[in-house]
């Protein structure tokens, strides 16, 4: 018999307890953000499927607030640092949401450990993430380009349907969290002033804000433009975790031929102290990220 949600297909959706697919109890993980039941569920999932892998010694993961060093009869040579689900906020409203991660491999000889993640960017060997929406949608790059995969659930396969993407040198989106407008940098302020009152006659971009880091950068990097997450008066450091969160989505935007800065550095040029801390954000296609660059070396 299957089953929905604890209870056996054809169980009427009231019936269903509604939380098994939100909050599991109003808890908060270590970075913060309110646990719902997916988001264990996932991690739980991805550390098991790493695990039994038999490839990988250190795991990074949002949920858990220590690295996880796998057992050593099951340890491999590389670290795995992931986002089980991003986007959490958005799980009961079913907006999409998505798997991140970034594939590093062990330059030390030591016993694994914490430190061996504290990597910068430019180590990474392969990165990604999948996103649930639509479709389910594999977006890998091992170096060598970006390629897309889609799940066809028929016969439970991921099919390369994008070969070597590349985005577009300039968009016509810009995508950041106005509602923080009042914390915002004078950098931040004048560029976004500038697309929505473009000084050269040209139509404004357009605005799209998802609120699920993985939704927002596939867009940027299928139709182009740009995606803001700021440091800011309020958080100096941004909000996005630097570890799976922003490098692997720098890495991809890069193969991509795009660019991600922090403002001051290229993301993937971080060397990490810490395996939970944040980095400001600002990737997409080339023009408009320096644009965005341009504004701040003026400014300051
Ligand atoms: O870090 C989790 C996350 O949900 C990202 O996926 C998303 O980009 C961001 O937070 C949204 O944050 P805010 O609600 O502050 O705009």
């Amino acid at each position: 018999m299957s089953v929905v949600g604890g209870k056996p297909r054809g169980t009427p959706p009231w019936e269903i307890n509604p939380t098994r697919y939100g909050l599991s109890g109003g808890g908060v993980n270590v970075t913060g953000d309110e646990v719902k039941k997916l988001d264990v569920l996932s991690n739980d999932m991805v550390v098991n499927m790493l695990k039994s892998s038999f490839s990988t010694c250190v795991l990074v993961s949002e949920e858990e607030k220590n690295a996880i060093i796998i057992d050593p009869d099951k340890q491999g040579k590389y670290i795995v640092c992931f986002d089980p689900l991003d986007g959490s906020s958005n799980i009961d409203c079913l907006v999409s949401i998505g798997t991140i991660f970034a594939i590093y491999k062990k330059t030390s000889d030591s016993q694994p450990n914490e430190k061996d993640a504290l990597q910068s960017g430019r180590n990474i060997i392969a990165a990604g993430y999948a996103l649930y929406g639509s479709a389910t949608m594999l977006v890998l790059s091992a170096g060598k380009g970006v390629n897309c995969f889609m799940l066809d659930p028929a016969i439970g396969e991921f099919i390369l349907v994008d070969k070597n993407v590349t985005m577009k040198k300039k968009g016509n989106i810009y995508s950041i969290n106005e509602g923080y407008a009042k914390y915002f940098d004078p950098a931040v302020t004048e560029y976004i002033t500038r697309k929505k009152f473009p000084k050269d006659g040209s139509a404004p971009y357009g605005a799209r804000y998802i609120g699920s880091m993985v939704a927002d950068v596939h867009r940027t990097l299928m139709y182009g433009g740009i995606f803001l997450y700021p440091a800011n008066s309020k958080s100096p450091k941004g909000k996005l975790r630097l570890l799976y969160e922003c490098n692997p989505m720098a890495y991809i935007i890069e193969q991509a031929g795009g660019m991600a800065t922090t403002g001051k550095e290229a993301v993937l040029d971080i060397v990490p102290e810490s395996i939970h801390q944040r980095a400001p954000i600002i990737m997409g296609s080339r023009d408009d990220v320096q644009e965005y660059l341009n504004i701040v070396n003026q400014s300051s």
